[in-house]
């Protein structure tokens, strides 16, 4: 952690949201913020609090011994790599944002964003240690699957760059001020803001990989499932996951798209980058491919094909990057699977109206203040 400076007035309504040149948060004053929308992300993800063991699973167990090879295949690797996936989501964002978050609505939606990841992972391990009678044997297993070991690589990668860059700031910075910075030193240590912020911006577009699409799609086999009348105890607890990854969607794209309109030193990083930023994106979707490829090896199941699977992949990919400027053409307009977009509609009044307004709507029932200019004119009439 850097060395925080408390003796000045923060002032944070004026500072960019990463890597103001006032410095990192110091103290959380929540009178004094930049970003009402952040603030409202904040309100909406705290006020959506569950925990697992609320959801029963006691069918579920049953329906994994009545279930055929590919399914049972199917529903563990799924819950094997989305384990490992939240493992990486429930830690990294507080681990690697907070230390270069210069607003304080920033540092706790960075924070409460992974506390929810967290919660996931937790979920994960609920459903396993339910229905399997070796936990341990699952768990172990994930660490010998090559396609759940590459993908996390491939989004651990930016998040450790960034991690070390942070770590090296806060060592020059703490031996500048001792008077013991050699030139030798310097020369390890020294990183300039053009590389941190390159580090930050390639950290988002990592994240938002994750959760645009491979959270999404992770999600379909666990609810056609469900569809099916089948592990619903599991069905359950991915809905409520959804609903959360759909609001760390939204709010990911959101912190891209602001940052490159309001600091000009993201915009400047965001054009440098833009070739690299689409291939780790498109790399988001070969690996979700190969995983439909993996996953359907013993047999497909329900309406689920790999073929399909792939389609559906392209098809989010092409909606979900198109929010962050992205292009990624696809000839798949029409849902793949169109009782997929209804467990989306279950939510998309977060996205739909988040879009254009604020998420006032989502969080007024917890607060006495209510904007009624923001009602939509349905609502007013009455
Ligand atoms: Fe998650
Ligand atoms: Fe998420």
């Amino acid at each position: 952690m850097a060395k925080l400076d408390f003796s000045k007035v923060p002032e944070y309504a004026g500072r960019q949201m990463f890597l103001d040149p006032a410095g990192p948060v110091t103290i959380q004053r929540y009178d004094d913020f930049r970003y009402q929308r952040m603030v409202d992300y904040v309100k909406a993800q705290r006020g959506a609090f569950w925990i697992p063991d609320e959801v029963t699973l006691l069918k579920d167990r049953i329906d994994y011994e009545q279930a055929s090879e590919a399914m049972r295949f199917i529903f563990t690797m799924q819950l094997l790599r989305q384990t490992a996936l939240d493992s990486e989501q429930g830690r990294a964002p507080a681990q690697v944002f907070t230390p270069v978050c210069s607003l304080p609505e920033a540092e706790a939606w960075a924070l409460w964003w992974t506390a929810f990841e967290q919660i996931h992972s937790e979920s994960y391990s609920h459903i396993i240690r339910n229905i399997y009678q070796v936990s341990k044997d699952q768990f172990n297993s994930l660490h010998s699957v090559d396609e759940i070991l590459g993908m996390l690589s491939g989004i651990d990668k930016y998040y450790h760059e960034l991690h070390v860059i942070n770590s090296k700031k806060v060592v020059r910075d703490d031996l500048l001020e001792k008077k013991l910075l050699t030139s030798e030193l310097d020369k390890v240590l020294y990183i300039s803001e053009h590389d941190h912020i390159k580090a930050i911006y390639k950290a988002l577009i990592a994240s938002y990989g994750l959760e645009a699409v491979r959270f999404m799609v992770s999600f379909t086999t666990s609810l056609a499932m469900n569809e099916n009348k089948l592990f619903m105890g599991n069905g359950n607890i991915i809905k409520l996951i959804l609903a959360d990854e759909t609001l760390h969607t939204e709010a990911t794209a959101w912190m891209i798209n602001t940052v490159v309109k309001d600091d000009y030193r993201f915009r400047e990083v965001a054009h440098e980058l833009k070739n690299e930023a689409r291939d780790m994106l498109v790399q988001v979707v070969d690996e979700e491919k190969k995983w439909a490829n993996f996953q359907f090896q013993k047999g497909n199941i329900l309406d689920l094909t790999e073929t399909n699977m792939c389609n559906h992949v392209d098809r989010t990919a092409s909606i979900r990057f198109g929010k962050i400027g992205v292009n990624y053409a696809t000839n798949f307009v029409a849902p793949i699977y169109p009782w997929f977009e209804s467990y989306l509609d279950s939510n998309s009044f977060q996205a739909a109206l988040q879009e254009t307004e604020g998420t006032d709507y989502l969080v007024d029932i917890l607060t006495t203040f209510m904007d009624v200019g923001k009602l939509p004119n349905i609502i007013k009439r009455y």
